[in-house]
This record gives C-alpha cells, structure tokens and sequence, in this order.
C-alpha cells in the first residue's frame, strides 16, 4: 500500500423509478417496493491513508455533525469489523443536493466501505461490506453492489435489474425533506398491494408513495412537481425532495433544464447500468502499489 496517496472516488446518487409502501415492522421501519436507477451526478471522496489508526474529516460539510457523517461512520465500521489499525482522511466533495431523496448520503457510505475495503486491504466481499452498509442505511447496499435493483424488504433485498439506457431532467426544489418524518406520517399509504418485477417491466401503473405526503408539506415539491409534468411524466424520488422526468434524450434534457424556473436547481442527467464505483475499483486494482 502507498501511505501517502490520495485517491479519488465517486459516489452516484440514485432516483427510485417508484417506490411502494408495502407494510411496517415491528421496529418501525417500513417495507418497500422500488427500482433503484443509479445515476451519472456522483459526490467525489478523496481518501489519504493513514497509519496512525485516526479517521479525519477535512473540508466537511458544516450543516453535517461528525457523529452524523456517514462517511466517519463507514469508515469507522469498516474499522471495527476488520480490526484494522489503518485510517484516514476523508474529503467529501458534494454535489448530490442533501434530503433531496436521491441517496447521496447512503452513495458516500457506500463508497467509503468499498474504497476503504480496497486502501486498507482488508479483503472484505461485496456481501460482507453490504452487510455493514445495512446498518448505516437501508439505501447503502444497493451501492455496495453498484447495479441498478429491484429491491424489497427495507430496501435491503435486492436483485439486479436491467433497465433502459435514458435521460432524466431531475429538478431540486430548493428544500430538503426529513426522510424519518416522511415515513412517520399518519396519512402514509402503507397497504399498497404487492407488484413483481414482471408486473413492473410490462408497465403496470407504479407510483411513489411518500410523493402525495411531501407535496401535501411542501409547497415547493409540489411546485416543481407541476412544472415538470407540464414537460414529461414526473414523479418525486425517495422520501423527496428532488423530481425527476424520464425524456427522450440528452438534447431533450439539456432543453428542460434551460427553461427551469430560476429558483430551482436542474440537471440532466444519464441512467447508469453500473456504479462508476466499480470502475475506479478496477482502475485502482491496476495500479501498481
Ligand atoms: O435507512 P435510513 O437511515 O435512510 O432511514 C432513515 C429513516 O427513514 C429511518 O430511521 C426510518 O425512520 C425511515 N425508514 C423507514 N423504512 C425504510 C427506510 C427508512 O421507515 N425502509
């Protein structure tokens, strides 16, 4: 191992094409349905190694306290689970939108544990880093795997679907939303009959569950909502607060965004068939250390 570099990781955000609310466990957490479509707008950590067993934060977002940082929190349970006696400083670029239900958070976990799990060379499998994912977040494992999913249970079974190359004009409304509170409403739909895979891919009606109770708390959400409609089916991801539309192309998602309402953020952005985290793996398994 090189002590002393750092190295470059990418973390992509994921849209859920739907998501139903199926049923509660007993500890509350809810029971999904949803196609996890990894995406081309990715956060960048840096990582440095270090031999004195210290997990830092450099450059960290002010708004995230180190005891909430998901990042420190893979770290230190990659850590933990190896007995590894390596650290390192974590520096986290960020440009997926926070509480914008896009995973960024979860992506970031995620590629802390894999990228760790190559530096340190602790030699952990895909299971066994999902594994602790899972305990950082329902959404981490889906990017342990890095393959867009149909996903069950908490979000945590996952099976690896094929889904068509698209663009998506994706619009971030300018606020982001609690997911515990989204899922704590009394008004959520959580007896949505069960769907399968094959319903899903012969397009059977789908929808996002937590959409009416967002656009119901925030003005905006349902603001943006409206407005993407009125160019192509739109529909909210995760717990909110980000929208997004399936176009016809790049060319078609570039024309969307430029007319975006300027009190909003909008991207155009690709639907990805693999994590570009298993890219950088390789690429970081060739060089010769
Ligand atoms: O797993 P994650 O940390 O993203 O979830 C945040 C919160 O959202 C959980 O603490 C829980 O309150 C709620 N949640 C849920 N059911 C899920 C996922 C999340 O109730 N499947």
């Amino acid at each position: 191992m090189n002590g002393a570099a750092p190295s470059a990781w990418p973390a992509p955000a994921k849209l859920n094409l739907f998501l139903h609310v199926v049923g509660r466990r007993g500890d509350g957490y809810h029971l999904l349905q949803t196609v996890f479509q990894i995406i081309d707008l990715c956060d960048t950590i840096r990582l440095m190694p270090r031999s004195d067993g210290v997990i830092g934060r450099v450059d960290a977002l002010p708004e995230v306290a180190v005891e909430d940082d998901l990042c420190m929190r893979a770290a230190r349970a990659l850590q933990s689970s190896t007995g590894c006696s390596l650290g390192a400083d974590i520096a986290l670029e960020k440009r997926i939108p926070i509480g914008g239900g896009l995973g960024g958070g979860s992506s970031d976990a995620a590629t802390v544990l894999v990228a760790l799990n190559e530096i340190w060379q602790t030699g952990l499998d895909t299971e066994a880093l999902a594994s602790i994912g899972l305990q950082l977040g329902a959404d981490v494992p889906v990017f342990v795997y890095g393959r867009n999913a149909y996903a069950e249970g908490v979000g945590e079974r996952l099976q690896p679907i094929d889904l068509e190359d698209r663009w998506y004009v994706l619009v971030h409304p300018g606020v982001s939303v609690s997911t515990p509170q989204i899922f704590a409403a009394p008004e959520l739909t959580r007896d949505t009959p069960l769907t399968t895979i094959a319903r899903f891919a012969s397009g059977t009606p789908t929808r996002n569950d937590l959409e009416p109770v967002v656009r119901a708390r925030e003005r905006e959400v349902d603001a943006a909502l409206r407005w993407l409609q009125s160019h192509a089916p739109a529909r909210m991801s995760g717990s909110g607060s980000c929208v997004f539309a399936a176009v016809a192309g790049e060319v078609q998602a570039q024309a969307v965004v430029a007319v975006c309402p300027q009190r909003w953020r909008a991207y155009s952005v690709r639907g990805l068939a693999n994590s570009p985290l298993h890219d950088a793996v390789m690429a970081y398994r060739r060089v010769d250390r």
